[in-house]
């Protein structure tokens, strides 16, 4: 998105590009493309130069001024506040059948996409079907593939890891309106996102235990790898490539492979940056147990406005409750419960299914909806093992 500037309200970090205009029509139109350092700046005000062409999309946060801030478009944090995804059109009992067709294909093709690329072979035209089943599943009701998605751990990461991106990504960026074109190239980049991990050494990739300075910096260059393997494949969108190399990127310009920052960072980067690291840190791994969904939010509550983009973490949290499906609390009268629905319009009272009474007696999963008046609040989420239960079987989740 371009707009001509003057020189004297050129500042550092703003994208200066050339437009291609002839040199002969404006000889005083300053157009060495790229971002303005302090040195270019000086030099520019000392010379003959009276203006320049800027890339408001690509100026560094902070260096525009207020009223060129507000002509940049469509970003996610200007859509709607109060915007909430349609409702579910079935309950989850009936649409779990299909979502766990929809979840199995999609782990086996993502076991085949890995394992493939690392032989060599990639098969493209399987993944976008896929999607859009995975999409459909969605409309029908969101619930049954995140449960599927959160409440099992029994697959292997590295590839539940993929479709658990996929799926919340997509039902992220469905959550906060973005076109239906959109919400596909989400749901198919999370599922290719970390392709590139597939061309990283096995020892290091598997290493069960914290990597060393030399193999974090082989493990970094897989957004890169990913990009430029997909990259090959001509019928890949951008903005599956845009997923593939940003993923990693920070809202501070802390992360890898580019150092990108603020809205240098695309709005379907952002999302998938978010949902990546709330999968790693609420799945169960080799080193580390599950963690409730409750604490994973607050951790990437902590980090917006720095690694994250400001508002959207926030969106994301309200998208799946302050506690999300299948989270285990604790009640004020100390009954113990599984949340069975959150509740977008009041996050701290879902819909729970109670389990143990305060005296640890069985309650048979009795339905009950926080949010009607004289119920108690919730104290805190729990482990499962403080639950004596595990939450997915409480759901009635295979
Ligand atoms: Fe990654």
């Amino acid at each position: 998105m371009y707009h001509k500037i003057s020189v004297q309200d050129m500042r550092t970090g703003m994208y200066v590009v050339n437009t291609g205009v002839s040199w002969l029509q404006h000889p005083y139109l300053y157009d060495a493309e790229g971002e303005l350092t302090p040195q270019q700046l000086t030099d520019i005000r000392k010379s003959e130069y009276t203006e320049a062409y800027i890339d408001l999309l690509r100026c560094r946060p902070g260096s525009l001024p207020p009223e060129l801030e507000a002509m940049i478009p469509t970003t996610v944090e200007e859509y709607p506040a109060g915007f909430l995804p349609p409702p579910p059109k079935v309950s989850i009992e009936q649409e779990l059948p299909r979502a766990r067709k929809v979840f199995q294909t999609s782990l086996n093709m993502a076991k085949n996409m890995m394992d493939g690329i690392r032989k060599g072979q990639f098969d493209m035209p399987s993944a976008e079907p896929l999607v859009e089943n995975i999409l459909e599943s969605l409309d029908q009701n969101a619930d049954a593939l995140f449960s599927l998605c959160k409440l099992r751990q029994k697959d292997d990461y590295t590839y539940t890891h993929c479709v658990n991106v996929s799926v919340m990504s997509a039902l992220f960026a469905r959550g906060i309106g973005l076109p239906q074109g959109e919400i596909q190239s989400t749901g198919l980049g999370g599922l290719l996102h970390d392709v590139g991990k597939s061309l990283i050494p096995l020892n290091i990739l598997n290493a069960p235990r914290r990597l060393n300075d030399q193999e974090m910096g082989i493990m970094k260059r897989h957004p890169l790898l990913g990009y430029d393997y997909l990259k090959k494949n001509a019928a890949i969108p951008d903005e599956v490539l845009q997923i593939a190399i940003e993923h990693h990127e920070q809202f501070c310009g802390g992360g890898y492979p580019k150092g990108l920052s603020g809205k240098n960072i695309s709005v379907i980067g952002r999302i998938a940056a978010i949902v990546d690291v709330f999968d790693a840190l609420s799945s169960k791994r080799v080193y580390k147990d599950l963690m409730p969904f409750s604490k994973a939010l607050s951790i990437l509550y902590s980090m917006r406005g720095k690694e994250f983009f400001p508002g959207m973490v926030e969106r994301f949290i309200r998208l799946l409750g302050v506690y999300p499906l299948g989270s285990a609390v604790e009640l004020e009268d100390g009954c113990k419960a599984v949340v069975s629905e959150a509740n977008m319009a009041a996050p701290m009272r879902p819909r729970v299914l109670l389990v143990r009474d305060k005296a640890g007696k069985d309650m048979g999963r009795t339905p009950c909806d926080l949010s009607k008046d004289g119920q108690p609040g919730i104290v805190r989420s729990i482990n499962p093992w403080e639950l004596g239960a595990d939450p997915a079987a409480v759901l009635g989740i295979p």
